[in-house]
């Protein structure tokens, strides 16, 4: 674990005191099952591709470089705030950065996504990576500092990979739509299996931590290829791992949002494994994943191609999903999946305007 953990009780008064600029955030409100001023509106990968300002600042410096420059990761992540007047903020990383500061060889391919140079097969390769400290991401915890004092009053969410995505890019070495290496290893190898999904799970609370203390106020787990799972593979050998990484940032005082895709099977075991908000991804009609994640707070879910309707048939499919998200204990407005880079920001902007005015 992080040598430099501070007392839980700390971090809950700085991030919920009256005085603080986020005293009258609504994300936070709505995170914590509060009732809000509005619906909260933020989209996943607001930051990135789709805005010709990412673009711009992004040309001939890499994306992992990009990751750990502090001064491009506090542009990045404000480009959006900017432009759309989003409800919170998310953190500019990747999944993969902390592996990579930790000194797995990996590089994140333009169009294809985080490739990893030698992939995880045995005890000994997972014995081979580091647990993660503050001083293999000075860069982050500068970052979160600089953006918190940016933000104000928009809050910023920390994220991490969660064991099992991260896993798979490990052990298949790339994307992988089967996941048949890294289930092959379940399956099979449970012992490098287990070292290897406890020591992500490690580095994942770590990451958390970190940002947590230098200052994010909410943190996002993203399990995004967790759908290749079945209920029962995932409640056996995966569940508990998310779970370590879910209670850790617990401690930490801070809204959790548990987040995966084709997880429509998986949402109620995932709100299980310690959300306090459920991502409920676009395949899935909001008012099923309600049901399923039981008295919980709901983030999503328009389907991310909708920007490519005209607005008008885009605004009446987002006030939906706000009327289904009444059901909940809470809702935050979100796609539910990230951005498509050919997105049309102005479409984002009449969204976020949309869904800000629409009664709550
Ligand atoms: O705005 C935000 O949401 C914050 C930034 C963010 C990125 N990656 C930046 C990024 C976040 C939250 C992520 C998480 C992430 N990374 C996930 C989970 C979210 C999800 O989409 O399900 C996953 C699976 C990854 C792994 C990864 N990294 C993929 C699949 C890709 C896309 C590859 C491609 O080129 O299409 C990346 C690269 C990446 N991460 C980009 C960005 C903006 C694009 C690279 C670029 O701009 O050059």
């Amino acid at each position: 674990m992080c040598r430099h953990a501070a007392p839980p009780a700390k971090i809950r008064t700085v991030t919920a005191s009256t005085d603080s600029p986020l005293a009258t955030s609504a994300f936070l409100a709505a995170a914590r099952g509060e009732t809000p001023s509005h619906t909260p509106v933020w989209f996943m990968r607001q930051a990135g591709r789709s805005l010709p300002e990412y673009l711009k600042i992004r040309e001939g410096v890499g994306m992992l470089e990009s990751c750990m420059d502090a001064d491009l990761v506090t542009e990045i992540t404000l480009q959006p705030v900017r432009r759309y007047g989003v409800d919170a903020a998310i953190f500019f990383s990747d999944i993969v950065l902390p592996l990579k500061a930790v000194g797995v060889e990996l590089d994140i391919v333009a169009g294809i996504g985080p490739v990893v140079a030698s992939p995880v097969r045995t005890l000994a390769d997972v014995e081979a990576i580091s647990d993660l400290t503050p001083e293999h991401v000075p860069f982050i915890t500068r970052a979160v500092q600089q953006l918190v004092a940016e933000l104000g009053a928009t809050p910023l969410i920390g994220f991490a990979g969660a064991p099992f995505t991260v896993a798979s890019y490990l052990v298949e070495g790339g994307p992988s739509k089967e996941q048949a290496k890294t289930k092959a290893m379940m399956f099979s190898a449970p012992e490098v299996w287990d070292a290897l999904m406890r020591k992500i799970a490690g580095i994942a609370a770590d990451y958390l931590r970190i940002q947590v203390e230098a200052g994010a106020s909410a943190v996002q787990l993203f399990d995004s290829w967790a759908g290749a799972l079945t209920p029962g593979d995932y409640a056996e050998h995966v569940m508990a791992h998310s779970a370590r990484v879910l209670a850790s940032a617990g401690e930490l005082g801070v809204p959790r949002i548990h987040f995966g895709v084709g997880t429509t099977n998986l949402l109620g075991l995932m709100a299980e494994a310690g959300a306090d908000v459920v991502g409920i991804d676009w395949r899935t009609p909001l008012a099923d994943g309600i049901a399923r994640v039981g008295d919980r707070v709901v983030q999503g879910n328009l389907d991310p191609t909708l920007v490519f309707a005209p607005t008008d048939v885009m605004t009446a499919r987002a006030a939906d999903i706000i009327d289904a998200g009444r059901a909940a204990r809470g809702h935050i407005f979100n796609l539910g999946h990230g951005v498509i880079p050919s997105t049309d920001p102005g479409q984002l902007k009449a969204l976020t305007e949309f869904v800000q005015a629409y009664p709550i």
